[in-house]
């Protein structure tokens, strides 16, 4: 009898847990590069919004702690921000995906490598980190597939549509440039595809994490031919800081001249084409959605959609770049929806790239480690109530300039500032603290310290949300000092440290 209520306590407590053996839960998680969510990313995305938007949670304050390709992606995997992972920049030299420090240390504790060691079965298809695969020295060529992993098509070296070669399980397959046999978005979308078929008939009863990643709508911005046309004419947003000429920004913002026809042009096309390159990441979702649908793994399935960080298009006259610690570079698309997810609903709580980890973790029945220094945010996205004392007002931005030894700059020699060109040296490099306290009363602002120049930025942006007016001169000193001493917290903290 006893026995008997005690296995009905046991059945009725575990039952609403979706992560019981026989029935764990898939997880897919869809990571796009450059995507903004401030200059209107989502809007081409019309089966996107109503497949993860209007059937799950919108997270409305999703950020990236640092605003480039490498450095961001390695915190998506690890969990950690920049000082604890080591990626610093998009170089080897910088860690980027390299041998010595990335390839033996924190690869090895990837969100990957917690789930395929709790049963999952997992595949990984698209770009994957900036330097990886080239058999330049430092880098382990296309040989090394990433532990965690069961298949594997990694991207060999950066962002591209067409004429790139990929890691497929270890061999390298090379495309060209016909749309029907190479174009990336689509590949990755059939490999994908066919990782769910292949692991639902090989697998059957292992649940299994694919991860689909595509360059777009990162440059070259080279949509496919049935979208090239689509957005033709229109133009980025002229937000009040579009083309605003600051005087009171760090030097590199500073330096850019006002846009002139050509260059709005050059900045307007860039936004076209990521549209269009955005319809086939669109046209992606919706096949992996009617895969899962076909083999009956939707309604047991997570699905993640995120960015690596945002864009900026014209923005303080910069045509097209991110790597500032502006709203429209370091806001990102976070998007979940799966069991126990409700609807259409939205939560304002501030998540971030390093959540990401730690959340797909828990989502597959895992206790993050204790080491990674982001949370798990999949509570909060299933309705659980989070008192605001719990959870984050604040996280660290933190960017390393890049630059060539000739020129400090990643462009040598410096282009004239009415020249199109990338936008970044070495100087440009700096840590913040976003804080967002939410309520009326609440604080809501970023304060920067470019320590290399000795120069500091701070904006409130509750009554300055497009950062026009640098407020450090006029700022309160102890207030000021309490930013500081925050802002050096978090600058060391590790694991729990960052979390409180
Ligand atoms: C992807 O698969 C579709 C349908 O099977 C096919 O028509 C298309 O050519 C494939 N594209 C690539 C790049 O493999
Ligand atoms: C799926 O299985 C087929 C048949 O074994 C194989 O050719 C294909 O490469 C597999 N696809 C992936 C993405 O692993
Ligand atoms: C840029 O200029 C070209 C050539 O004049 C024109 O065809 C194109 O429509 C313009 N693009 C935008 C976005 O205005
Ligand atoms: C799944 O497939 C069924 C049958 O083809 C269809 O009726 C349903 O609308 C699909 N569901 C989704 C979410 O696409
Ligand atoms: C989603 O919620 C919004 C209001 O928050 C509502 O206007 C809209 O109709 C809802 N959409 C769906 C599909 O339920
Ligand atoms: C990346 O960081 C490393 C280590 O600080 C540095 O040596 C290298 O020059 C940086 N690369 C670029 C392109 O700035
Ligand atoms: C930043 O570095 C560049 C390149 O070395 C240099 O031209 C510029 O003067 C530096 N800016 C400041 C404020 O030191």
């Amino acid at each position: 009898m006893r026995l008997q209520l005690l296995l009905l306590l046991f059945h009725f407590v575990s039952l609403p847990d979706a992560t019981s053996a026989s029935s764990r839960p898939n997880i897919v998680f869809i990571l796009t590069d450059d995507q903004d969510v401030t200059l209107g990313g989502l809007e081409p995305m019309a089966k996107t919004k109503k497949l993860m938007t209007e059937q799950g949670v919108f997270f409305s304050n999703a950020f990236v702690s640092t605003p480039i390709c490498c450095p961001s992606r390695s915190s998506y995997l690890t969990g950690n921000y920049i000082h604890n992972h080591g990626a610093l920049n998009n170089s080897i030299a910088g860690n980027c995906a390299a041998t010595d420090d990335w390839q033996s240390g924190p690869e090895k504790r990837t969100y990957a490598t917690y789930i395929k060691e709790a049963g999952y079965r997992t595949g990984y298809f698209g770009k994957y980190l900036n330097q990886y695969g080239f058999n330049k020295t430092g880098d382990n060529g296309p040989g090394h597939i990433p532990p965690g992993w069961d298949d594997w098509m990694g991207l060999i070296g950066n962002s591209k549509y067409y004429d790139y070669s990929v890691s497929f399980n270890g061999v390298v397959e090379k495309h060209g440039n016909d749309y029907h046999a190479d174009y990336f978005t689509d590949l990755i979308a059939n490999r994908s595809i066919e990782f769910i078929h292949n692991t639902t008939k090989l697998h059957p009863d292992d649940p299994f994490l694919l991860v689909a990643a595509t360059p777009a709508p990162h440059g070259p911005f080279t949509p496919a031919p049935q979208y090239a046309d689509t957005y033709a004419g229109m133009h980025s947003p002229r937000t009040p800081n579009w083309n605003h000429h600051s005087k009171d920004k760090h030097w590199v913002v500073k330096e850019q001249a006002i846009m002139d026809d050509q260059r709005i042009n050059a900045s307007d096309t860039i936004f076209c084409n990521r549209w269009g390159t955005l319809r086939s990441v669109d046209d992606l979702v919706g096949r992996v959605f009617d895969a899962l649908n076909q083999t009956g793994k939707l309604e047991n399935t997570y699905i993640l959609y995120s960015s690596d960080h945002g864009f900026q298009m014209g923005q303080f006259c910069i045509p097209g770049d991110k790597r500032e610690p502006y709203e429209h570079d370091i806001r990102i698309p976070m998007l979940l929806r799966g069991p126990g997810i409700p609807a259409n609903e939205t939560r304002h709580e501030i998540v971030l790239n390093i959540d990401v980890a730690p959340s797909l973790i828990a989502m597959s029945g895992g206790e993050p480690p204790a080491s990674m220094d982001g949370r798990s945010f999949f509570e909060i996205a299933r309705g659980g109530k989070v008192e605001p004392s719990e959870w984050r007002t604040d996280f660290l931005v933190d960017y390393h300039g890049e630059g060539k030894p000739q020129c400090e700059c990643v462009t040598c020699p410096i282009p004239p500032p009415d020249k199109f060109h990338e936008i970044d040296c070495s100087n440009n490099t700096y840590v913040c603290l976003r804080t967002l306290e939410g309520g009326a009363d609440g604080r809501d602002s970023i304060y920067c310290e470019f320590t290399d120049t000795n120069f500091y930025e701070y904006y409130n942006l509750k009554k300055d949300p497009w950062q026009l007016t640098n407020i450090i001169g006029s700022a309160d000193a102890g207030e000021v000092d309490k930013l500081k001493t925050r802002l050096d917290y978090l600058r060391k903290c590790q694991g729990e440290s960052c979390r409180k």
